[in-house]
């Protein structure tokens, strides 16, 4: 294990700590290299649910979700970063009762053992990696434990390099669009974050099916209105937030903010990039919705 700083394209370093080869973020948790080499063989319950992402993606969104639609509890404010697996000791996550909604942005053989031999259900998202590469910017600029002043355009490199916390996400989008040929016993469902912008119910009702809910039309609505943009930046906003006192998980929450970001020769050579990294592997992803 080691405390790295990385520098970007203009020299400016972002802090990550490595952990056997892999890199998370160096946040001032108690024992983080024991939790992450624990995760493998943290205690799996039949009926854990897991929500699995690259970070920026939209895990906080969809993880509310299914809280939402498991416990139908309008009441409780929890993030789902207390039921993160990569920062939660094996202990403290023992404790919340079941079903449990887990989450993490491993890869999928970084996923406990159990969650293979219990056959837990699965909800992966994706999200456009041009906005989750502005989002990733900005919640590097953010969160002090990144040390990172640097600058957008610079920034760039390190993710096309996988020089991030929680590595490619090239190599992530190829091993988790895998998952149904490397482990066929894992019950997931795939949600696009764009499908979600464009039409949440129709999402929500999908989550609902795929863990065997049953509920009104107007709790589906009711979802949908908690899980608002909006309403969970009010609710939740409070629990990271950066030195400039803005939310760092409910940044703007949009799709196609990348086309304020991204030069014309940026988004060639991310383009290139993705192309050359991505053969074979065909995502429709979404950049823009009319
Ligand atoms: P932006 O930075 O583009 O706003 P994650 O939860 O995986 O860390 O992803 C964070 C991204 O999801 C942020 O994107 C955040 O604003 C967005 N997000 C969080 N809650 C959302 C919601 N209820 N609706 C839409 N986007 C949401």
């Amino acid at each position: 294990m080691s405390v790295l700083k990385i520098p970007d394209g203009g020299g400016d370093n972002i802090t990550l700590l490595e952990v056997d080869g892999c890199l998370y973020p160096n946040s001032n948790i108690e024992d983080p290299v024991d939790i992450i080499k624990g995760v493998r063989d943290l205690p799996i319950r039949d009926d854990d649910v897991f929500v699995c992402a690259y970070p920026k993606c939209g895990t906080h969104w969809v993880w509310e979700m299914v809280r939402l639609l498991l416990s139908s509890d309008t009441d409780t404010v929890i993030e789902k970063d207390e039921l993160m697996l990569e920062f939660i000791k094996g202990k403290v996550l023992e404790k919340f009762p079941s079903p449990r909604i887990l989450n993490t942005h491993c890869f999928v053989e970084q996923l406990p053992r159990g969650v293979f031999e219990k056959k837990c259900k699965i909800i992966y998202i994706l999200r456009n990696p041009k906005d989750m590469a502005v989002s990733l910017f900005h919640h590097h600029k953010k969160l002090i434990c990144y040390e990172y002043k640097g600058k957008w355009e610079n920034h760039l490199s390190l993710l096309m390099d996988g020089k991030v916390d929680f590595g490619s996400f090239f190599d992530y989008m190829k091993d988790w669009a895998a998952v149904g040929k490397t482990h066929p016993e894992l019950p997931t469902l795939t949600l696009m974050y764009e499908d979600l912008k464009e039409d949440p119910l129709t999402g929500i009702r999908k989550l609902a099916k795929f863990l065997n809910v049953e509920k009104s039309e107007e709790f589906y609505h009711k979802v949908k209105d908690l899980t608002s943009f909006n309403k969970m930046k009010e609710a939740k906003g409070k629990f990271f937030k950066a030195p400039d006192g803005s939310a760092v998980m409910y940044r703007k929450g949009e799709v196609g903010d990348w086309k304020n970001y991204f030069t014309v020769a940026q988004n060639e050579a991310f383009d290139r990039l993705y192309k050359e990294n991505m053969a074979g592997c065909d995502i429709n992803f979404r950049y823009s919705l009319k």
